[in-house]
């Protein structure tokens, strides 16, 4: 076989291969008149229509624990329509006559992303996800706490854990007193506090409350006791 006899076989290949994609093109015709044909039998039989949405959900809800959720599937098609709902892509009912998922008394636990699926005999559409927020306001699981700091070190002060949704407006007080940040103390933005140079005039008794803006409901939180120790080098020397 000569190169020029094999390339030239390839050529008669390339206009085979196209030969018949052009017959599966020009067959293409006919198969479209056989779809449009096929649905306006569909019509002519009782007008099926899939299941198409309207409107919606807004995209984000947060509900008082306690409260009522009532969320709704609005989609139009031909009858009988078919409702699923989903929580964080888990089956929450099974397919039901029902476009309304109504939850009387809503728990943390049910917080989470909700999808609903409606269907019929023509097919099924997805709604878009609805991101349930629960609000609530928990206590302060920690108990009282002692700490000590170094005089003349930083000390930072942590507030004690609380489950809270949304996140709560937390307050320092010392002894009793609400603290005022100053150019020496200073209060993060994740609540802790942060008192530069410690004295000894900073130990004391620290709480916070904490108050959270949803539900309207504020916590106090258990004491840390803060002592003020002298230098450990200056300890340790005295010990040894
Ligand atoms: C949800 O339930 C349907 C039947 O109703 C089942 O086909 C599907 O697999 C389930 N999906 C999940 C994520 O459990
Ligand atoms: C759903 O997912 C969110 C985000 O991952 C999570 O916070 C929530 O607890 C989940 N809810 C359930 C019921 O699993
Ligand atoms: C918090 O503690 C108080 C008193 O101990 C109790 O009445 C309340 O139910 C607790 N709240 C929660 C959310 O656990
Ligand atoms: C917190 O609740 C107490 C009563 O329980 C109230 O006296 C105080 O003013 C509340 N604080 C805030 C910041 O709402």
């Amino acid at each position: 076989m000569t190169p020029g006899g094999s390339s030239e076989r390839s050529r008669n290949r390339r206009r085979m291969r196209g030969a018949r994609i052009g017959t599966a093109r020009s067959g293409s015709l006919p198969l479209c008149l056989v779809i449009l044909l096929g649905s306006s039998c569909h019509m002519l039989h009782g007008q099926e229509v899939a299941p198409y949405l309207q409107g919606g959900e807004r995209g984000q809800q947060v509900v008082l624990e306690g409260n009522r959720l009532v969320l709704t599937c609005p989609a139009g098609g031909s009858w009988p329509l078919q409702y699923r709902w989903t929580l964080n892509n888990t089956n929450v009912t099974d397919w039901t006559p029902q476009y309304r998922l109504s939850m009387p008394s809503l728990k943390r636990a049910d917080a989470g992303s909700y999808q609903c699926m409606v269907r019929n005999r023509m097919g099924a559409v997805i709604h878009r996800r609805t991101e349930v927020h629960v609000a609530f306001m928990g206590n302060f699981s920690a108990g009282e706490q002692r700490k000590t700091a170094t005089r003349g070190r930083a000390a930072i002060i942590s507030p004690p854990p609380l489950a809270s949704f949304p996140r709560p407006l937390v307050t320092w007080y010392k002894d009793g007193h609400k603290i005022i940040p100053n150019n020496r103390i200073a209060i993060t933005l994740d609540n802790h506090l942060v008192v530069l140079a410690t004295t000894a005039a900073d130990a004391g008794r620290y709480h916070v409350e904490a108050l959270n803006e949803m539900t309207g409901e504020n916590v106090t939180s258990p004491a840390v006791y803060l002592s003020v120790s002298v230098c450990l080098q200056r300890r340790q020397r005295d010990v040894t």
